[in-house]
This record gives structure tokens, C-alpha cells and sequence, in this order.
């Protein structure tokens, strides 16, 4: 009988899309994929560990799954799901995820999950009753240039039937002291530019229309294995390329890091024709003190006059950013310094979050000294300033 899969994702676009290629891949060996968790064979929760409170939100979840099996238990047709934890969680934790959750079967990380069908599998010949600590892969890409299997891209399915996010580069080697990303996803691997532009116009082939560019830090894209006589492709080149693909109408790219974007990159905003004018760009902080114990590698003034080339050459251009308050360390002093820095640059919209310590991380040796309820305080602030200044521009 066919099987069917449930799957719930957690965390950002990069997990987003990991979910629709689990589902391809289990779609390609008969597998049923389901929206609703209610008679499942199979659970799989895709996690995220960027903020704890990221993780405790997977904890319950699998703690609610647990309750209702618990309760379907006494109804003799009803057995429980078999349960998977994958995703950056399932890196972080490792085969701690058994001892922590026992009802979870098994663990797979970011880099392993071209295995999942099989592993599922192996589990439905066993049907076991207990978690089994053998069906735990996680591991890291050693930092060769390789990619994940080039195939998992390649199944064809995704969930929003006009739009597809496509891969362009995997992990993260910015270590920015209070990120997890790039212990749990590896350092940055780069896909070949003609995989990317193949995965596009088959999108495209499906009746899909608009794409959006997946990357941590899509500006530090350089395309890998390419022929010796070719010239490697950076992401502006990328950019160039993706406009040039016949049947695409739009596309977008998220993440930018302020170090790595170029006034190139702004032209080409400027210039390629189906390129959304809109840019993530996630500031952190205002205060030089504070981006330096981040570890961004710029300082305020370099930030604001970034922005302001961007606001000069790409004319009603969006401008999005990310602020952390309350890191190791901020005083009223630095925290001031972000406020006035969000007044500046009146950006379109801000995604603010609280300090939250990830252990192994550097700033994970420091104090988390700033208060919650101060954390609350400046959080507040920012997200009213924020919501003024999105309020007034869409006016
Ligand atoms: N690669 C992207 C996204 C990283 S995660 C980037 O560099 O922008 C998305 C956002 O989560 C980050 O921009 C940061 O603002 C926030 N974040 C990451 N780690 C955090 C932590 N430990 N505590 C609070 N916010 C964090
Ligand atoms: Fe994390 Fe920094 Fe990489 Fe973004 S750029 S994923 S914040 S380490
Ligand atoms: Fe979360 Fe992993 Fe994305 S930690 S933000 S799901 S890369």
C-alpha cells in the first residue's frame, strides 16, 4: 500500500526548498505526500537552530505529536507514525535528538538528504517500536567545492506552482559570531552556473514563471567546476545569465551580506530587466563596536553609504534588513546607534530579533548580559520605529 509522508517545515527558504526536494525524491519511489499530519505513515520535521526559540518550537511539536499518538494508542487500527527529524536541528543534535525526543526514528542532517527515502525504507522492513540510534546520518561537507547530488535538484516538484526557489549555493563560511548557520550547514559550496541555469528553464518547462535565488550569502557566488578555459562565473555573471533564460518573467535572490555586495551588483539590478528591484540586506547592528564582536567584517559608515548607492542606482529600489538587539555586551549606547541608523536609512521593512546564544559559537564565550526584559525593551522600540517607517513609505 502506498505510504504516506507528512512534512512540516521550520526556519528559513533554504528549508523551504529542502522540504520540496525531500518530497521529490519521495514522490520518485512511490510515496504519498500529504498537508495534514492526521493518519500519516510517516512525519518528517524539517528544523532550524538558529534561535533557541527556533528549536523549542520543534521540541513541542513533536511533544504534541507524541501526545496524540499517546492518546490513538488505544484504538487498536492506529500505530505511530514513524517520525524523522532532519534539517539543521538534526546537525546540531545529532544523535542527542534520540535521547531528547524518543519518539523521534530518525536523525538526518542537511547534508545527508538524498538518503531519506532509503532510510524510511530500511525503517518500514524493520517497523520498529523504538528509536534505533543506527539511523542517525549527519555529517558536514568537508570544504572541497563539492555540492550535494546534483540530482536531488533535479525531481521536478515544487510546492507554489508559479514560483521555485533555486539553489545557487549551499552553507556559509562567514562565521559571524553569533551564527549557527555554518557549523550546521558547512562552509559555502557553490553549484555549477549551468546546473542552476538547467533546474531554471525546467522550472520554467512546468509552467513556472518567477525564481528566486537561494543562498546564504548569494554575493560570494562563484560557480565551480567549470571547464579550465571558461572564466568562472561570479553572481553578478549569474544574474546576467538567469535574465537571459526565455519563459522566465521575474526573479529575485536572497541572502546579500553588505561585505560582499558590489556597486556591480546595483547596476545589474538596474539593468537586467526581469530582476526584481528588491534587496535583503541584513545590517545586525548600527554600532561599530557591536558589528565588530559580530564579526561582519564592515562598519556602520561602510552600511550607509552602501545604502545609499543602492537608494541612487536602483531607482524605487526595496531595501529590507535583519537587526539582532541585545547581543553580548550592547550597551544604551550601541543600541541607540542601530535606532538612528534604522531612522537613516528608512528601510522598506526589518526583520528584528532578540539575542539568542547558540551554543559553539564565538559569541557563545561571551556574557549574554543584556537583560530579557531589556531585550524586550529594545526589540519593542525598533519594531514600532520600523513599523512607522514601512507605514509612511507605502504611503
Ligand atoms: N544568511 C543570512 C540569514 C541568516 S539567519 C544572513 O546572513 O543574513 C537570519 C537572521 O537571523 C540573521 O540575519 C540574524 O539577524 C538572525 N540571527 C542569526 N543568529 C541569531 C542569533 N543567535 N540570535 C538572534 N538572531 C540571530
Ligand atoms: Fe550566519 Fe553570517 Fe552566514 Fe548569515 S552570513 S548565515 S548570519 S554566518
Ligand atoms: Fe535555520 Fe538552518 Fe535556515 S538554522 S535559518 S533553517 S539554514
Amino acid at each position: 500500500m502506498t505510504k504516506k509522508v507528512y512534512i512540516k517545515s521550520f526556519g528559513c527558504q533554504m528549508n523551504v526548498r529542502d522540504s520540496e526536494v525531500v518530497c521529490g525524491l519521495l514522490l520518485k519511489e512511490g510515496f504519498q505526500i500529504i498537508d495534514n499530519p492526521d493518519g500519516t505513515d510517516i512525519v518528517i520535521f524539517n528544523t532550524c537552530s538558529v534561535r533557541k526559540h527556533a528549536e523549542d518550537k520543534v521540541w513541542s511539536e513533536i511533544g504534541k505529536f507524541n501526545v496524540r499518538n499517546t492518546h490513538n494508542a488505544n484504538n487498536a487500527n492506529t500505530t505511530k507514525p514513524i517520525i524523522g527529524l532532519i534539517g539543521c536541528m538534526a546537525q546540531n543534535y545529532k544523535g542527542g535528538i534520540f535521547e531528547k525526543a524518543p519518539a523521534v526514528d530518525f536523525v538526518v542532517g542537511p547534508s545527508d538528504i538524498a538518503k531519506i527515502p532509503g532510510i524510511i525504507e530500511r525503517l518500514l522492513g524493520s517497523r520498529p517500536t523504538t528509536h534505533d540510534p543506527q539511523l542517525c546520518d549527519v555529517r558536514v561537507w568537508e570544504t572541497d567545492g563539492t555540492s550535494r547530488p546534483e540530482e536531488i535538484y533535479h525531481t521536478g516538484f515544487y510546492e507554489d506552482k508559479e514560483h521555485a526557489y533555486v539553489v545557487i549555493s549551499e552553507g556559509c563560511s562567514n562565521y559571524c559570531s553569533y551564527c549557527v548557520v555554518p557549523y550546521v550547514r558547512g562552509e559555502i559550496r557553490h553549484r555549477n552556473y549551468k546546473d542552476i541555469l538547467e533546474e531554471a528553464e525546467e522550472a520554467i518547462g512546468k509552467g513556472i514563471n518567477r525564481l528566486t535565488l537561494l543562498g546564504q550569502n548569494v554575493n560570494a557566488y562563484k560557480s565551480t567546476n567549470h571547464q579550465a578555459a571558461e572564466s568562472p562565473v561570479g553572481f553578478v555573471g549569474l544574474l546576467g545569465l538567469v535574465n537571459e533564460v526565455k519563459g522566465l518573467k521575474e526573479f529575485s535572490f536572497v541572502t546579500s551580506h553588505p561585505r560582499d555586495t558590489s556597486l556591480e551588483l546595483f547596476s545589474a539590478m538596474r539593468d537586467c530587466g526581469k530582476l526584481k528591484k528588491y534587496l535583503h540586506l541584513p545590517v545586525q547592528s548600527g554600532s561599530d563596536k557591536i558589528l565588530n564582536l559580530m564579526n561582519r567584517g564592515y562598519d556602520r559608515k561602510f552600511y550607509l553609504d552602501l545604502a545609499d548607492k543602492y537608494r541612487k542606482i536602483v531607482k524605487d529600489g526595496v531595501l529590507t534588513t535583519d537587526i539582532i538587539v541585545g547581543f553580548p555586551t550592547e550597551t544604551e549606547e550601541d543600541f541607540l546607534s542601530t535606532r538612528d541608523l534604522v531612522e537613516r536609512v528608512e528601510f522598506d521593512a526589518g526583520f528584528i530579533f532578540k539575542y539568542s546564544t547558540r551554543p559553539g559559537t564565538e559569541a557563545a564565550k561571551m556574557p549574554d548580559d543584556v537583560p530579557i526584559k531589556e531585550k524586550e525593551r529594545r526589540h519593542q522600540i525598533i519594531l514600532e520605529l520600523q513599523k512607522k517607517i514601512s507605514k509612511n513609505k507605502k504611503c
